[in-house]
């Protein structure tokens, strides 16, 4: 381990994280550490600071863990699992949380330049709703004035319904790298997982109509033979390129 200090440092810990697919049952596993993880995963970037996320801790004195455990395909990472997170998008939350944001902002720029606080007023209450609100076909529409904005000047293309989706799942998967990472640090193992049976995952945590799973994640400590292999990457060079 590099670094001044025992605790690993930021490149250690992206080192070291591997999916752990078999967890230890015997150990001591600290559920605490877990909610301060995702503490930390809030803090992750999103897009437009719209937090349209949230986290559904299932630790395994829940009754809910082992038919949750079942609907992640019996896989070994969730069976042996001292806890599940699961990450959900919630697009529906959009008004409340554009709301928050103009709270936020009345306040934060009280004693600053009003115009900058009018610009980003603007942005929550104009351009905000116009991506996040759902018409009859109201994704055409966004994608056609996209279009012809377009074509006299650089627009945003990705404004379709599916488009909203994938921002949403974007934002989460911030979330939980940031989450996974967190854990690793406080010495755990994690395996994120999207081998589930979402629509009963959804009914067995009486999820709302509108949410999304992004990833359901296991957690605990590793054991070795959870790791399946050495690591494997394709060459840098395949992935990595400057123009
Ligand atoms: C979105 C996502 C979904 C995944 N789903 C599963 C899964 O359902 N089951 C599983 O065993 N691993 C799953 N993985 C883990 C990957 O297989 C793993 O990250 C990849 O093989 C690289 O290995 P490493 O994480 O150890 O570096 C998933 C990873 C991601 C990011």
């Amino acid at each position: 381990m590099k670094g001044k200090t025992d605790k690993p440092g930021f490149f250690d810990i992206i080192n070291e994280r591997r999916s752990v697919r078999i967890f230890d049952q015997e150990s001591e596993f600290d559920h605490a550490v877990v909610q301060k993880c995702l503490e930390a995963a809030v803090l992750a970037p999103n897009s437009s600071n719209m937090q349209l996320w949230e986290f559904y801790r299932v630790p395994e004195s829940s009754k809910l863990k082992a038919p949750l455990s079942r609907l992640c395909m019996g896989q070994k990472a969730a069976t042996t699992a001292r806890e599940l997170v699961v990450i959900v998008t919630r697009r529906k939350l959009w008004k409340i949380r554009a709301k928050a944001n103009l709270a936020y902002i009345r306040e934060c720029y009280k004693d600053s330049d009003p115009k900058k606080q009018k610009r980003a007023m603007s942005y929550y209450r104009n351009l905000v709703p116009k991506f996040y609100a759902k018409y009859p076909f109201w994704s055409v529409v966004k994608q056609v004035i996209a279009w012809f904005v377009g074509l006299n000047r650089p627009m945003v293309r990705q404004v379709s319904g599916c488009d909203v989706r994938v921002s949403l799942h974007k934002s989460a998967a911030l979330a939980a790298m940031t989450f996974m990472y967190g854990m690793q640090a406080e010495g755990y193992d994690t395996c994120p997982m999207e081998g589930f049976d979402s629509k009963r995952v959804k009914k067995l945590l009486n999820l709302p109509k509108d949410a999304e799973i992004n990833m359901i994640i296991g957690c605990g400590k590793g054991l070795p033979e959870g790791v399946y292999g050495r690591r494997f990457r394709v060459a840098n060079e395949e992935v990595i390129f400057e123009k």
